[in-house]
């Protein structure tokens, strides 16, 4: 029999199982209540954000580093295989972290008060608008550009050149604003609003 972890959706399944056990054994009497509705979808949320941030870092701390080091025989590995996958992923993990995150502060009761900055959820308002900057940056500045740069879409060579800079620069300013966001998302509940 071949072993489960060589298959990556095989592994996500026995992940959820043991997540499964885990809330059988500990909280077994209070799935399904409300308070674990709020409690799942802040999960959800956290292991969405976990691959948008955790892909913006590989391509920060990792694949933007490392091209002028490849040799340009082997940029196109990069170029057309795994820079595509990571970006399929980059980009949804952030549409899905934005819709768990909605959804959680709907059900804290404070989406718009949040957003508007009101007394007790100043901080995770703050945590929200600079992910929302972060997520259209994703989809409406680093996708096209790079859609031009990795030759998705039809570009001259002086445009693919403008195009990389541009998504070079504002996966850059989405890492630096992870380092604020980060801090206001888990200082409302551990410090306060
Ligand atoms: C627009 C996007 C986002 C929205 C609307 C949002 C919304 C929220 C809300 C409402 C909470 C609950 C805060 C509380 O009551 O303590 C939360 C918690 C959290 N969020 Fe976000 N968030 C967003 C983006 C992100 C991103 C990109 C990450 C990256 C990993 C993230 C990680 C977390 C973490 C770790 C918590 C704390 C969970 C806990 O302590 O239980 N969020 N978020």
């Amino acid at each position: 029999m071949k072993n489960p972890l060589e298959n990556l959706h095989l592994t996500l399944i026995i992940g959820v199982v043991l997540a499964v056990v885990a809330l059988l054994l500990l909280h077994p009497g209070d799935v399904f209540s409300g308070p674990w509705w709020q409690f799942f979808f802040r999960w959800l949320h956290v292991l969405a954000g976990i691959l948008w941030i955790g892909l913006l870092y590989y391509f920060n701390f990792v694949q933007i580093p490392s091209m002028p080091k490849i040799p340009d025989e082997h940029k196109p590995a990069i170029g057309k295989v795994i820079a595509p996958n990571a970006l399929f992923w980059f980009r949804w993990a952030a549409a899905a972290t934005v819709l768990f995150g909605a959804i959680t502060a709907l059900a804290n009761g404070y989406l718009v008060e949040a957003l508007t900055f009101q007394d007790g959820v100043r901080t995770i308002g703050l945590g929200m608008w600079l992910a929302l900057i972060m997520a259209f940056n994703v989809w409406f500045v680093i996708w096209p550009n790079q859609k031009r740069a990795l030759g998705l879409v039809e570009a001259d060579a002086d445009s693919k050149k403008r195009s990389a800079r541009t998504a070079m620069l504002f996966s850059r300013t989405n890492t630096m604003l992870s380092i604020p966001m980060l801090y206001a998302m888990i200082a409302q509940q551990n410090i306060g609003g």
